[in-house]
């Protein structure tokens, strides 16, 4: 491999470090007008009345926008739409628009709409609303594994505890933002998107207009995580204002609007029974999930069955009961059900083994998984016994003392834990045009996104290797629904699925060449197969004799072409039904804890993955690097506060949202343990950027009770709780 396997920096690098590379708010348009989202103050109830009088009498403001002359959404489903009825089901509910020459002229008038309301009793505390039956949904999939009664009796030492994970927002630097316009019935649509398809289908529905008058570009975005993952409803919003008024319109969050205008990780209460005999071996899980979500729709993710594939456990009951509140609706946020399920599960692994007096490495390689011990199939690879013992030698496990408070460094209480991570390694249709021209460049167009991962990047490798020719000759674009359609960028799906399409119009590509060059005269390829060729710095040559090689600008010319054009769509193969496909990791953290003042340092962290192929070990080791300060986060800080009287998320800032910052990050460190995987995908890659996560919140709470010997199940995990 030329390209892939090298650590390669951004292609698009340059463009974002000198402010080329354009943001969903930064296109220029003529004459924008500017709108500001105006927000309910109540939870739940209706709009008596509105009064958008003064704001409309207020310096530049051209119309203000509420249930009573919005347009009406043809939009289907449950998802919410703003402006379409005076009935309230969440606190800072879209209730009007205010759109206005300028952003401050907007803004300011958004501050004199007054409504008034009928204001009902909002519930909004997951726990309380779970006691009432009717909120409940519950959802056992899938069934029961085995008989976890017969497991836990069958069992010399059993734990049942509980966890609670608070509600926690995703926090981009870039703010949610649209721009949209209209020529005649088209629409034109700048949405900060990490799917521009989904956005189109979703606007074209509300409008009522065929897709293809609908066109959505979101070239770059700054940071997402799930938080643009499925279409917001400011599009609609801005589009709606933009044909009535005729002309551009532009909204932009501010970052308190960000904590209230999209999704977040929803609440959860799990329960844990874990059994195991004398040796340590797993006999039964009984892991119960509560989860929150709206009135209006039901999202959910699988905290509970997430633990179902990782040990070699014969009997296992998954439960999660979806619970209705009066907040608006969750969303999938980095590493969705599974942090969450890990921080329960890997907990009580844990618990588990400090009982049994059992190394817990040594506990999780008792009850390692050959097989997934869910359906009995094999893994089309899984190395992570081997991430086990790379992790453990870098991280310096032997040292580990397993006697919590054993070990001290002044008034430091040290401790180190570890917490295992999966994640499926999932394809999804995707396509991807590839034009091949003379002059040896490239071009490439699909619809994908890149929400940081470096997709611009791998792409361009993916492409550079297989048509053997030099990244800067590749130009990879995203983001515009007029190329090929491909799956939005979450899962960790996408270098699996769009880097599959780039693959296979490469092997076109070389076939259509290799068919050309055997039709010259004597052709150095007679009685060879397309197989034995390359393409390398524009020539088609023989693998195993590069000697016998045909100029590829030499035969296009004899076929009076001056480019191949091949539109590949890639589709997951059969042949992965008969496995399972993960990526598989582990994460070890080391912490100090101020046995006076409960303060938590995490003084390191380190881990391994087994994640398939890597395409750039640059990129992929700071996405995994990114993962576990996020689950530093999730560990000690992060937190969505809600006053539950008003139904009111409070915590709507930088300043009272906690996040962990450079001085919150000790030594930092991640190891991959190479795959080959012939099954997963022609490229034989598996999705990481979730996976860095999965298991670093319960590799923390691990290190504190071995630093302090206090369990603490109820994250974040803050001084408070620890004196
Ligand atoms: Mo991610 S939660 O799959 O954007």
């Amino acid at each position: 491999m030329r390209y892939i396997g090298k650590e390669t920096s951004r292609v698009d690098g340059v463009a974002k470090v000198t402010g080329k590379a354009r943001y969903v708010a930064e296109f220029p348009v003529k004459n924008p007008a500017y709108g500001f989202i105006v927000t309910s103050e109540i939870a739940k109830g209706s709009i008596k009345s509105i009064n958008t009088e003064m704001a409309m009498k207020a310096a530049g403001v051209l119309k203000v926008y509420t249930h009573q002359n919005a347009t009406k959404s043809q939009a289907k489903g449950n998802a919410y739409t703003a402006l379409q009825s005076p009935k309230i089901a969440f606190s800072n509910q879209p209730i009007a628009l205010v759109v206005a020459e300028t952003y401050e002229q907007a803004r300011y008038a958004a501050s004199l709409v007054k409504a008034e309301y009928n204001k009902e009793k909002p519930q909004t505390d997951t726990l309380e609303a779970n006691k009432v039956a009717t909120n409940k949904v519950t959802r056992r999939t899938p069934n029961t594994r085995g008989n976890t009664q017969t497991g836990l009796t069958n069992s010399d030492v059993k734990i049942e505890a509980e966890y609670t994970i608070p509600i926690e927002h995703h926090n981009p630097m870039e703010m949610h933002g649209a721009i949209a316009f209209w020529e005649g019935d088209k629409l034109m649509m700048f949405d900060k998107s990490q799917g521009v398809y989904g956005v189109r289908g979703h606007l074209a529905q509300s409008f009522g207009i065929p897709a293809e008058n609908v066109k959505v570009v979101s070239l770059f975005v700054g940071g997402a995580f799930g938080a643009s993952l499925k279409p917001n409803y400011y599009p609609f919003m801005t589009a709606m204002a933009a044909r009535d008024l005729k002309r551009p319109v532009k909204i932009n969050y501010t970052r308190r609007q960000m904590f209230q205008g999209h999704g977040y990780r929803p609440f959860t209460y799990q329960k844990i029974q874990m059994g195991a005999t004398k040796d340590g071996k797993l006999q039964a899980v009984v892991h119960e999930s509560v989860g929150n979500t709206a009135s209006y729709e039901n999202f959910q993710e699988n905290s509970s069955g997430f633990g179902r594939t990782l040990y070699k456990v014969p009997n296992y009951d998954s439960k999660y009961n979806l619970v209705k509140t009066d907040l608006p609706t969750p969303v999938w946020m980095r590493a969705p059900g599974a942090v969450s399920g890990a921080f329960a599960i890997e907990s009580a692994i844990d618990e588990l083994a400090y009982k049994l007096k059992i190394d817990p490495l040594e506990m999780r390689k008792i009850n390692y998984a050959e097989k997934d011990p869910e359906t009995g199939k094999p893994y089309s690879s899984k190395e992570l016994m081997k991430c086990f013992d790379v992790g453990a030698k870098t991280f310096g496990w032997k040292k580990r003392k397993l006697e919590p408070r054993s070990n001290k460094d002044g008034n430091w209480l040290v401790g180190m834990g570890c917490g295992i991570g999966t994640w499926g390694a999932w394809q999804a249709p995707a396509g991807a045009k590839v034009t091949l021209r003379a002059d040896g460049t490239v071009h490439i167009g699909s619809a994908t996104a890149d929400i940081g991962p470096g997709t611009y990047t791998t792409m361009t490798m993916i492409a550079s290797e297989f048509l053997g020719i030099k990244p800067n000759q590749v130009k990879f674009e995203l983001g515009k629904t007029e190329f090929p359609r491909a799956p939005s960028q979450g899962g960790s799906i996408t270098t699996a699925s769009v880097g599959s399409a780039i693959y296979g119009a490469s092997m076109n590509i070389r076939k259509k060449l290799f068919d050309m060059a055997l039709k010259i005269e004597n052709s150095p390829f007679i009685e060879r197969r397309v197989e034995d060729t390359e393409l390398m710095n524009g020539m088609l040559r023989l693998k195993n004799d590069s000697s016998k090689s045909v100029s590829v600008a030499e035969l296009l010319k004899k076929n009076n072409m001056t480019e191949i054009v091949e539109t590949y769509q890639a589709m997951p193969s059969k042949e992965r039904a008969n496995y399972t496909t993960m990526g598989h990791g582990i994460q070890f953290a080391e912490v100090k804890v101020d046995e006076d003042l409960g303060i938590v340092k995490v003084t390191k962290v380190i881990e391994a993955t087994a994640c398939g192929r890597v395409i750039n070990p640059l990129t992929a080791h700071s996405q995994e690097m990114g993962g576990m300060i996020w689950g530093i986060g999730m560990a000690l800080h992060e937190h969505t506060e809600i006053d539950h009287r008003y139904g009111r998320m409070m915590t709507t800032n930088f300043a009272d949202y906690h996040i962990p910052s450079n001085a919150d990050v000790g030594y930092i460190n991640t190891e991959f343990v190479e795959e080959e995987d012939k099954i997963v995908n022609p490229l034989g890659v598996k999705g990481m950027g979730e996976l860095c996560l999965v298991g670093a919140p319960a590799a923390i709470a691990n290190a504190i009770f071995n630093a302090t010997g206090k369990r603490i199940r109820d994250l974040p995990i803050t001084p408070d709780k620890l004196i």
